[in-house]
């Protein structure tokens, strides 16, 4: 298939696209290069061993989105472009929900007008929002999430059911991704967050990597088998490997909307992702125990049946896999890909 893959210079997008080539699709990005540096483009060029074109801009420019798919003809879209952080989207909201929003009704009003039938769309397990049951189902509702970037998933998921079942042609999946943590294995391509990184791995990485002190724990008194939060972390080589199972499915399904978790359906704390990462290292990172974030859940992880057996997809990386993944990675590139 022609793939057009939005915020394809991202850190899942990236990925994904190395493994789309590796399908036997081709591949065209579109991204504003708002949350990442072309550099990754001669990475992925390098790892595929194919050129791939690249169109930069904000996707929310409706006029340069309909002049693309009036230019080139597409199977299907993956739509990774969005800003994704939970922080920031409370101190600038509008900015998130004109973002996130904006560049789906561009994407699909495009799609609509151009005969596009397929698209992959990123969410979030934010969308369970505090009072889901364990392990996460995609048949909860009703969907609610406790942050304006979570909000703009929940949105998203709304609206692109809504235009499933109005225009019953169209096969929607949407992916709602646990916590997506790893590099490729070439340690080439990685997550490349832009100052402090809010996500727990990029900070231990930078931890490691002498890049900050020391990590600080957001709380040890939850309800969980050492205090600290439990969270279902998916390699982002599985993630990447479940989009490419997911344009599959949606090639033969007749389903117009389908939900897939993809997460690996168990937790891990937070000080057993300290100590997996201090194996990959060989040495004790510095940590103390701070209070807890706000906001925070105790403890979320999927339940990937579903997808497991509609998308004929299961995880096979380890959180070992993750840590000695994501320290080549932190390794051979100290400040991303600013080098
Ligand atoms: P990322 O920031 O690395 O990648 C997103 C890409 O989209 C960036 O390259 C950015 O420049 C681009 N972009 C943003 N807005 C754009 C716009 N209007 N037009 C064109 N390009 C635009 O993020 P990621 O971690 O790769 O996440 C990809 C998707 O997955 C996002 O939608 C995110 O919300 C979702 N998601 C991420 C996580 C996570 O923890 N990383 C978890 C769940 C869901
Ligand atoms: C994981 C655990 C922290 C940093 C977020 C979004 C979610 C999704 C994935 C997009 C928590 C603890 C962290 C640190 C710590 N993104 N931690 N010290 O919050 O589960 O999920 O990313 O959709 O929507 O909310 O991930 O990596 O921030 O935190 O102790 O310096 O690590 O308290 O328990 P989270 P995270």
């Amino acid at each position: 298939m022609r793939v057009l893959v939005s915020g394809g210079a991202g850190y899942i997008g990236s990925h994904t696209v190395v493994q789309l080539v590796a399908a036997g699709h081709d591949v065209v990005i579109v991204d504003s290069f708002a949350n990442s540096k072309p550099a990754v483009i001669g990475r992925l060029e390098a790892l595929t061993g194919t050129h791939l074109p690249v169109h930069a801009f904000d996707l929310t420019d409706r006029d340069k989105t309909e002049r693309l798919f009036a230019d080139e003809s597409f199977d299907a879209v993956i739509h990774f472009a969005g800003l994704k952080a939970v922080g920031e989207s409370a101190q600038i909201p509008l900015e998130y929900y004109e973002n996130n929003l904006d560049s789906t009704f561009s994407l699909v009003r495009a799609m609509r007008r151009h005969g596009v039938k397929l698209l992959v769309f990123s969410s979030s397990a934010t969308v369970y929002g505090d009072h889901a049951p364990l392990p996460f189902r995609e048949d909860y509702a009703p969907l609610v999430s406790t942050s304006p970037y979570g909000r703009t998933k929940v949105m998203n998921e709304h609206v692109l059911t809504d235009v499933a079942h109005a225009d019953p042609t169209l096969r929607i999946g949407i992916l709602r991704y646990f916590n997506p943590v790893g590099a490729h294995p070439s340690g080439t391509i990685g997550e490349d967050p832009q100052g402090i990184p809010n996500n727990l791995l990029p900070f231990i990485a930078q931890v490691a990597i002498g890049r900050r002190d020391k990590l600080v724990v957001f709380g040890d008194d939850y309800p969980t088998e050492d205090g600290t939060c439990e969270r279902d972390y998916i390699h982002v080589e599985d993630l990447a490997a479940g989009h490419v199972a997911a344009l599959t499915k949606l090639a033969s399904t007749e389903e117009p909307v389908s939900v897939w978790n993809l997460g690996v359906g168990q937790g891990t704390s937070v000080l057993a992702m300290l100590h997996a990462f201090e194996r990959a290292v060989g040495r004790e990172l510095p940590y103390e125990i701070g209070p807890r974030r706000a906001g925070d859940q105790a403890r979320s992880w999927a339940d990937p049946a579903k997808a497991n057996a509609e998308l004929n997809w299961r995880t096979v990386k380890t959180i070992d896999d993750v840590c000695v993944d994501t320290w080549r990675w932190q390794s051979a590139n100290p400040t991303g890909y600013e080098d």
